[in-house]
């Protein structure tokens, strides 16, 4: 997939007009479908589950890239798969046996990401970072769309891709939280290749022209 890759994240669509929200996704320009997964325990939300994701796959024409903010991740990355994942990150904060979580992600045969809150160091991913496809930079504290870019962002987001050349891997760097068309292109120029938006594209009045123009900007 080209980079920059844009992710519209559907917590902030219309649940009860999913399938509008999915067609709109697939006709527009966006490359992924981010999902977050909220399980009221590692974040202070509850969002969707399974059945849900089944059923946006069922319509998806993008990869779905799965976002667990959740514990006990073990227990469901296969189901989530099965839902039709193709892309699982998980909170390097809320997986004690980190490693052996991404190796069960990637026998799956799928990618395998790793997301930090913010007031996480990427130190944490220091051992970790040559096994991932990608980071999933919070620049929001999770569990809710809709909140203000934590500028420190980008100061991570130069450091990361710093220790990703240096330990020769190929992960992405995925910003999560709070983008826009005015930070949108200073993400891209520190090294973000995945950019999420949630509310940014939901809450426009015409949110497929929002993701061409945030396209156009990343272009
Ligand atoms: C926050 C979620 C984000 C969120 C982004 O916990 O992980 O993916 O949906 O939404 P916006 O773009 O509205 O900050
Ligand atoms: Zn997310």
């Amino acid at each position: 997939m080209k980079r920059p890759i844009l992710a519209p994240s559907i917590l902030a669509s219309d649940f009860a007009n999913l399938q509008r929200e999915i067609t709109m996704l697939n006709e527009s320009e966006a490359d992924l479908i981010h999902v977050d997964i909220m399980d009221g325990v590692f974040v202070p939300n509850i969002s969707m589950g399974l059945p849900v994701v089944e059923a946006v796959k069922r319509h998806a024409r993008k990869p779905l890239d799965v976002h667990l903010m959740i514990v006990q991740s073990e227990r469901y990355v296969e189901a989530f798969h099965k839902a039709g994942a193709e892309i699982i990150s998980v909170h390097v904060e809320a997986c004690p046996h980190l490693h052996r979580n991404i190796q069960q992600i990637k026998a799956l045969g799928i990618k395998a990401g790793v997301a930090i809150n913010p007031h996480t160091s990427i130190t944490e991913l220091e051992n970790i970072i040559a096994d991932i496809d990608m980071v999933c930079v919070m620049s929001v504290n999770p569990g809710f769309g809709a909140q203000k870019f934590i500028e420190h962002t980008y100061t991570k987001v130069t450091a990361l891709k710093k220790m990703i050349i240096e330990s020769k891997s190929n992960a992405l760097i995925e910003i999560d939280g709070g983008v826009n068309q005015q930070n949108a292109k200073a993400l891209l120029d520190a090294g973000a290749d995945v950019l999420v938006a949630g509310n940014f594209v939901f809450s426009a009045a015409n949110p497929k022209e929002v993701i061409s123009n945030l396209k156009a900007v990343l272009a």
